[in-house]
Order: structure tokens, then C-alpha cells, then sequence
């Protein structure tokens, strides 16, 4: 695995790493760190005319990391042209060639991971545990789907046909590839998306999320540095708009999308909509994830599990646990177990080697986050709420009691845990009652009854399930990640099916 020498780990002391030198480093460089970078469009021929907007660190507002100046409907215009000519050539490069340039990538992020790690930190918010699994998954991400592509595209598959009749089957690149991330993983899943779409043959139009343009912006430009032409990758930050433009474009050739499943319903509605091609959507959204723990589980194990997939990163994961199922006979044990466990929590400076929870991303996300738990004040009980520290935009950890699962109503993008008990007899109802979100990303279950695990994992239509073991951090190659329902459409980012998704079959019979 890559950036293997880092190792880090958590425990109940703090971290653990494999190498106290290269942790030195990191944590003088991230404490040293100061950035001023001017993220711009970077579509060829187009020079920046927008407005030019700050971009501020959601862990301390006054602090500055740089500035970008968002495209505009003209340069969304403008990068089809230039991505247009640019597939041209980039479909017909060998596999080998594009696989090559995604190694590259790979390794210029590994030489570059410090600085990545210290930007996460500043720009995103992400603590160091964070901002190392990041850089490690983006580069995990490159390097599985090189070899990914060379597997499945390199060589044209012979089909079985009558003598004198060749028949076989090429994979070729859709055409212009948008892809559009979210703020949460502004560099694993942009990139992930990114070099999946580049390595099949695509021309990309990367639009990285409005609050986390700067990462984005300093990948691509590393991409280019990797070998990949300026008009095969060009980058559009903005807002709503410019994804709107994009979706709605007649250029358009496939779209990758993740984030909320309402604007994921949204784009698929304007691809639809659309005269012309048959666009392809591959969206990956969010859920109401649940955890179902019965009385045969590990305390100590589910309060560590519990505490990790609720609150780690904030909570602001598509895979958090938000809503915990407890069966009643060891409801209140664990629930002490849990609180005690997140009062250990430290929020504040994501920067800084102790830190656990850091802040959530904006103003916005942090009153949403605040109003829900307002709501919820008022007919439900709120059994622990965290302090937060007074600077930037931070949530504390919540653990609110529900006196029935539907009592939430939508997904919680934050450090908010609800809690439901169950009566041993009732367990199909709890799986009924998860199964009527419509939801299926990820799912929890503590259980050491085989026949309880099995029958949960089939009846549920999750996407990943976690059996006696936390339910994030999907490790590329190894838990190929994604959900179906509102949770999305598939193929699983990280497995081997995903690449298909990007590209197009082309069978050429021939007669001999
Ligand atoms: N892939 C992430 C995880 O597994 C979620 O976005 O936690």
C-alpha cells in the first residue's frame, strides 16, 4: 500500500505511527504550512475573468489559504471545445499510456503527500489521520485504476464466431467526461473520479466542489505534470451553475457525480431532459446509515466502532453511522460506554496531533447542523452534546435518543448520532424499517449470531455492510465502495467493475 510508512492508527492513547521521523516532518510542515494559491479555470485559451473570491479555512476563518476565481458559463463552453479536440487524440493513446500517466500521478503525489496533508488540513478542515488516509486513498486510487484498465482494456477480446469471421471487442472512451465532487473528500474522491474517467479513454471537465477548489486545483495541475494534455483535463470551479451548464451541455459524454442524492436527482433529471445523446449518470449520494447491535456483541468493540463511524471526520462521510439500533437488554450499558467514549474526543485545531473531530465545512453545513439539533431538542432527548472550541466552524458531537427510528427523516451530514432501542422480537421490524428509507449505502451490524448477521446482510439492499467492525474508510481494491436506491447507481468506486462505466464497448466484425 502506498504511503505505507506513515501506518497511522488510532488508539485509546492517541496515534500510533510506524515512523516517528516522517511524523516529525509532517507535523512541523502542517503547523508551518502557509498557502496562497490562486486557483483559476484551467480550460486552454481561457484566461481568468471572474470574480476573484477568497477561499478560507473552515477551522479558522480569519486565516486565508488563497483565492479562485470561478468559470463562467462562456469557459464551460469553451472546455467543451478544447476537451472535444483533446478526446480526439486521448482515445486513440494506447491503454499503456494513459495507465502510465496515472502512475505518474501516483508518484508525484506520494513525493507531494506533505504538502496534500497540510492543504487537506487548511482548506477541508481534515485532521492528520484524515489527511493521510486521504492522500493515501487518492493515490491508491490511481494506481488500482491503472492496472484496472490494463486488465480490462488493453487487449481487444476475441468473440467465438464461424470460420471466416473475426469478431472482437474493444472498450473505447464515451467522449467529454464531467466530473463533479463534493467537498468532504476533496481530493480522493475528485481524483478517484478523475483518473477512473481519464484511464478508460474520456477527456475530463473536473468541477470540484465551491468550498474546496484549491485542492482540486493543485491535482490537476499535477495530472498535467504527470503527462496528461491541458485539454484533456481542464478544471471548472464554481458553484451549482457551472455543474448546471456542464450537465446541460449537448457535448456532454457521461457525468460522474457525488454528493447529495437531491442534486444527484437533479442532474439526472437535465440529462434526461437533454435532446441528443443518452448521457450516462454514475452517481454516488449518501444514506440514512444504520448500525443494528443485539445483545451477543463486544461492548468495548461496538463503543470504539460506534464512536469512530459516527463522529470520525465530523461525521462528514456519505458512510457515517447516523442512526444506532440497540437492543434494549444492553441499551443503557452501552450507551454509557458510548458517551464516555465520545467525552474523550478532542475538537479543534485539525492541524494539531490530538486532535480527533475538526470542524465541519461551512456556516451553512454547521446551521443546518445546528437547526437539526434544535428540532430534535424539542421532541426527543439529546443524551450528550460536546463543547466546541470558539474559532471556525465547528459541531460538537450529539447522541440523541429517538423514541422511534422515524423520528429521523433525512440524512445528517455531521457529527449527529441517533439512537434507537429495539426488543429482541422486533428484529424484522428494524430491518423493515431501515429497508423504507429507500436508502442503501452502508450497514452496520455487531452481532456474533451467524444466522442474525446473514439474514440482515440479505434482506438489506446496502451497498457495504460492516460486520463487528467500524462502517467507513472503504479501502480501494479491498471494499469497493458505493450504494444503490437514493444511495446511487453503482458501479462500485475502488472495484472492478467501476472503469466499465466510463467507457463504451465497439465490436468490429470482420470478414477474412
Ligand atoms: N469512501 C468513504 C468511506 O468509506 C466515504 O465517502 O468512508
Amino acid at each position: 500500500r502506498p504511503l505505507q510508512i506513515y501506518g497511522a492508527r488510532k488508539n485509546s492513547a492517541g496515534f500510533e505511527f510506524g515512523h516517528r521521523e516522517s511524523l516529525a516532518q509532517l507535523v512541523n510542515e502542517l503547523s508551518a504550512a502557509r498557502f496562497d494559491i490562486a486557483a483559476v479555470p484551467l480550460v486552454p485559451g481561457v484566461a481568468p475573468a471572474g470574480e476573484v473570491q477568497p477561499v478560507l479555512s473552515p477551522a479558522d476563518r480569519s486565516r486565508r489559504i488563497g483565492t479562485v476565481v470561478n468559470a463562467t458559463a462562456a469557459d464551460v463552453d469553451k472546455a467543451f471545445v478544447a476537451a472535444r479536440k483533446g478526446f480526439a487524440a486521448w482515445s486513440r493513446e494506447p491503454v499503456e499510456t494513459r495507465a502510465a500517466c496515472l502512475e505518474r500521478m501516483a508518484e508525484l503525489l506520494e513525493a507531494d503527500r506533505i504538502r496534500f496533508v497540510a492543504l487537506l488540513s487548511a482548506e477541508a478542515g481534515k485532521t492528520l489521520d484524515d489527511g493521510i488516509a486521504e492522500v493515501r486513498e487518492a493515490i491508491d486510487f490511481c494506481r488500482y485504476y491503472a492496472g484496472e484498465a490494463r486488465r480490462l482494456f488493453a487487449e481487444a477480446e476475441a468473440m467465438p464466431g464461424p470460420t471466416g469471421e473475426d469478431n472482437r471487442l474493444f472498450w473505447r472512451g464515451r467522449g467529454v467526461f464531467a466530473c463533479i465532487s463534493p467537498w468532504n473528500f476533496p481530493l480522493a474522491i475528485f481524483l478517484g473520479q478523475v483518473s477512473a474517467a481519464l484511464v478508460a479513454g474520456n477527456a475530463v471537465l473536473a468541477k470540484p466542489a465551491p468550498q474546496t477548489p484549491l485542492v482540486a486545483y493543485e491535482a490537476v495541475r499535477l495530472f498535467h505534470r504527470a503527462g496528461v494534455p491541458a485539454d484533456v483535463l481542464c478544471l471548472l470551479p464554481g458553484a451549482g451553475e457551472v455543474g448546471a451548464a456542464i450537465a446541460a451541455h449537448s457535448k456532454l459524454g457521461g457525468l460522474a457525480f457525488t454528493g447529495s442524492t437531491a442534486t444527484a436527482q437533479a442532474i439526472n433529471r437535465s440529462l434526461a431532459a437533454k435532446n441528443g445523446p443518452i448521457v450516462p449518470l454514475i452517481a454516488e449520494t449518501g444514506g440514512i446509515n444504520a448500525m443494528i447491535v443485539d445483545a451477543t456483541a463486544l461492548g468495548e468493540q461496538v463503543a470504539d466502532d460506534v464512536v469512530m463511524s459516527a463522529f470520525r471526520s465530523a461525521g462528514q462521510r456519505c458512510s457515517a453511522l447516523r442512526i444506532l439500533y440497540l437492543q434494549e437488554d444492553i441499551a443503557d450499558g452501552m450507551l454509557e460506554m458510548i458517551e464516555g467514549a465520545a467525552r474523550e474526543l478532542t475538537l479543534g485545531d485539525p492541524a494539531r496531533i490530538t486532535t480527533d473531530v475538526g470542524p465541519v465545512i461551512d456556516e451553512k453545513q454547521q446551521a443546518m447542523l445546528t437547526g437539526h439539533i434544535e428540532d430534535m431538542r424539542k421532541s426527543q432527548k439529546v443524551r450528550y452534546a460536546g463543547t466546541v472550541p470558539n474559532t471556525g466552524v465547528f459541531v460538537a458531537p450529539h447522541i440523541i435518543e429517538l423514541d422511534r427510528p422515524e423520528a429521523l427523516t433525512k440524512e445528517v451530514f455531521g457529527p449527529v448520532l441517533h439512537v434507537v432501542r429495539w426488543k429482541a422480537k422486533d428484529l424484522p421490524k428494524v430491518v423493515e424499517v431501515i429497508a423504507a428509507t429507500g436508502y442503501g449505502l452502508t450497514l452496520g451490524v455487531h452481532s456474533r449470531i451467524e444466522a442474525t448477521v446473514r439474514t440482515v446482510a440479505e434482506t438489506l439492499d446496502a451497498g457495504n455492510v460492516y460486520v463487528n467492525r467500524n462502517m467507513i474508510g472503504a479501502v480501494v481494491g479491498t471494499q469497493p465502495f458505493g450504494g444503490s436506491g437514493l444511495s446511487g447507481t453503482g458501479f462500485k468506486a475502488g472495484g472492478p467493475a467501476y472503469l466499465m462505466r466510463f467507457a463504451q464497448e465497439q465490436v468490429v466484425s470482420v470478414n477474412t
